[in-house]
Parts: structure tokens; C-alpha cells; sequence
């Protein structure tokens, strides 16, 4: 028997997250345009010196999004025609098409149990072109980046994180987005730190790539306006920056409050057979995991997710429902990834942002368990 529709979870909700901010926010957008701050103004440069302390990195930009914050660093790294980089299907098609605008073939590999780049499946993939490997750094947790690393350092491949579902995620300690050549972020308004539209940053620790990236987001120009390299423009706007500026103030609350509930589904749902749930909150010393998503299996996911919407229960699949390797015309028409296809017919997310309620989880959780 079915309770019916008790209540509505979207699966995100951006104008409550709006409401609960709302006079803060009125007040920051009318201080900006009072001030006439629009491009590359003090609130862009106190955001960037907020996340390099946050991260404890040497140098952070802002830029366009995320897609172009990959493109600018794998540009940075002087990787392009003729190299390859190896790259988890299961990531958002940017990851990959990063890699083809930046002028490079992109390589996919598998996933593991975590739903991450499987580190197992990298080296077999390495080639003579190969210069770089980008874990997507997903859902919120970071990869183990140990194996990774030495998979990276013994084949002198350099690693460029794609971070941009995992800012504050860390792995034995170290944030995501600082163990490679360079790491990126989208603040796209869905994710852990979200502006209102898009945006991105890029954050590194080397010096000569710290200068590339500050020249390729502002036409190549220097510090007198002198162009002295070929650019792009690829500026965070400052109105952007202002409304992150403030909501780096709760961004440690809100990433508790993720884990909460990523707890709180965990514990009414571990016991389903038909149900495999993500690595569980602390589940190990090393991750530290800020859940951006909640990504669960289920056998009869379908049926489940329809179940689910008929109760007024919002679900998605990753990606509209496919890994990189399986939409047509990109030219993987021959790749073959069975852990990641059988993955696809199984995976799918439940409502994951700080605007839920525990009655809106625990309405989640209670309508599965009718299901079952
Ligand atoms: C894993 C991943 N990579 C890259 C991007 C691209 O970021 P943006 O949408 O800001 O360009 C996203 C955003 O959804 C993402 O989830």
C-alpha cells in the first residue's frame, strides 16, 4: 500500500537557498553595483585569498566556469596536440572535452566500487603520448590519491584534478585540487560553493604555472596592461566573487549539514539487499567526504526512481544518464567499459543540498523503504 504524495523534495531547491540568504545577498549585489566594482576588483581578489588559505595553496584564479578553468590549466601545462590524457568515463562530458579543446586525445578508464577513477585500470592505458592523468575528483571525495600519484611519478605523467564537485573533500588530510600540476572548481549554482551562474577557479602551487594562468585568463596581459603571451578572457566577475565572499562564511556548516544527512540516508537505508550505498561517512581514516551528491545503485532503480517521482520524490542520473564513452560522435565508438556500463544501469542520485529538512530525508528514506 502507498502513503501517497506526503510532500515535494526537489532535487535541489534554489530559491529557498535564496530565501535564507536573501537580505545578506541584496545587500552585497547593491554594494557592488553602487561601487561600479564589475571585472578584476578587490572582492574577485579577496575571494582568491580566501580559498588559498582555505586550501593552503600558492595561487588561485577565477575564472569563466569550471570547463574553462580545465582548459586554461591543461593549456598551462603545455599539454595539447599529439598528447593524451587518461580520464574516468564516469565524469561530466567537461572533463573530456577540456582535454579536446585543449588540443589532446581524452582516455577513458573505469570506475571502481567508490564510483571514482579506478586507479587499477590507469596503468594499462599509458602510452608513449600520455602525458597526464585527471582524476575527477567526484560526488565529493577525493580519489586515493596515493596510488595515483605513484602511478603518475613512476611513468612521469603529471596529474590536473578535476575538483569541481569536491571543494573542502580531502583525502588523509590534503584538500582536493592540490595534489597535482593544478587543480580545478566549478561554483556552477548546484555545487558545494555555488554563485549565482557560472564560475570556476583554478588553484596551483608551481610558480611558472601560476604566472600562465594568471596571463591566459586576462587577454595575456600583465601587471601594466602590456600583453606579453597569447590569452583568453576567462575572469570570475567580481559581482560573482562578492556573493561567494559571503557564502564562504557557512561553508563549513554547509558542508556539515551535507554530511549529516549523508549519515542520516546511510543509516535507514544500509540494510535494502537491492541498495548499494556510497563509501558511508568516515567509513575509513583517510577520506573525508563533502557529498556534492548522494550516488546510490539500486537493481530496480527504474521502477524505484518512478516510484520515488509519483510520491513527489525528485531523483537524477549523473551526466542525463550516460558516462562520456557511451553519448555517440565523440569518437569512442570503440571503447569498451563493462564495469562502467553495467554502473549506468544502476546508479542514480537522491536529493543532497542544505535546504533539505530531516523530515524532507527521512520522508526520502521512509518512501524507499514502501518500495521494498
Ligand atoms: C566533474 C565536473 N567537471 C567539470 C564540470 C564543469 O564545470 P562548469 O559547469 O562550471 O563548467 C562539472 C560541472 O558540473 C563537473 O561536475
Amino acid at each position: 500500500m502507498t502513503v501517497g504524495k506526503q510532500r515535494e523534495v526537489p532535487f535541489f531547491n534554489y530559491p529557498a537557498l535564496f530565501e535564507r540568504q536573501r537580505t545578506e545577498i541584496m545587500a552585497c549585489l547593491e554594494d557592488v553595483l553602487s561601487r561600479g566594482a564589475y571585472i578584476l576588483q578587490k572582492d574577485l581578489e579577496q575571494f582568491e585569498d580566501t580559498l588559498k588559505s582555505y586550501l593552503g595553496v600558492k595561487y588561485a584564479f577565477g575564472v569563466a566556469d569550471g570547463t574553462n578553468a580545465l582548459i586554461l590549466a591543461l593549456r598551462a601545462a603545455g599539454i595539447g596536440q599529439g598528447d593524451e590524457v587518461i580520464l574516468a568515463s564516469h565524469t561530466y562530458i567537461a572533463t573530456a572535452a577540456s582535454v579536446h579543446f585543449a588540443g589532446a586525445t581524452p582516455v577513458l578508464a573505469e570506475c571502481g566500487p567508490d564510483h571514482m577513477l579506478d586507479p587499477g585500470d590507469i596503468e594499462h592505458r599509458i602510452t608513449l603520448k600520455t602525458r597526464a592523468i585527471m582524476p575527477t575528483q567526484l560526488n565529493g571525495r577525493t580519489c586515493d590519491m596515493d596510488v595515483i600519484e605513484r602511478i603518475a611519478d613512476q611513468n612521469g605523467l603529471l596529474i590536473i584534478e578535476d575538483s569541481a564537485q569536491a571543494l573542502g573533500s580531502r583525502y588523509k588530510g590534503k584538500y582536493a585540487g592540490t595534489f597535482g600540476k593544478a587543480g580545478t572548481f566549478s561554483l556552477y549554482p548546484a555545487k558545494l560553493l555555488g554563485c549565482f551562474g557560472d564560475g570556476g577557479v583554478v588553484v596551483t602551487n608551481d610558480d611558472d604555472m601560476g604566472r600562465k594562468l594568471f596571463l591566459l585568463r586576462d587577454h595575456g596581459r600583465d601587471e601594466n596592461g602590456e600583453v606579453v603571451a597569447w590569452g583568453t578572457n576567462s575572469r570570475l566577475d567580481n559581482m560573482q566573487a562578492a556573493v561567494l565572499n559571503l557564502k564562504m562564511k557557512s561553508f563549513n556548516q554547509d558542508l556539515a549539514r551535507r554530511r549529516e544527512i549523508a549519515d542520516m540516508y546511510h543509516e535507514a537505508l544500509k540494510d535494502i539487499d537491492d541498495i548499494t550505498l556510497p563509501p558511508e561517512l568516515d567509513s575509513d581514516g583517510d577520506h573525508f567526504d563533502v557529498y556534492q551528491n548522494y550516488e546510490l545503485e539500486a537493481g530496480q532503480r527504474d521502477s524505484l526512481r518512478e516510484f520515488l517521482t509519483d510520491r513527489g520524490i525528485r531523483t537524477i542520473i549523473q551526466w542525463a544518464g550516460k558516462a562520456v564513452h557511451q553519448f555517440k560522435n565523440l569518437g569512442f565508438e570503440n571503447v569498451c567499459l563493462p564495469v562502467t556500463d553495467a554502473f549506468f544501469k544502476r546508479c542514480f542520485l537522491l536529493p543532497m543540498h542544505t535546504a533539505l529538512s530531516d523530515e524532507d530525508v527521512g520522508y526520502v528514506c521512509q518512501t524507499i523503504r514502501e518500495f521494498y
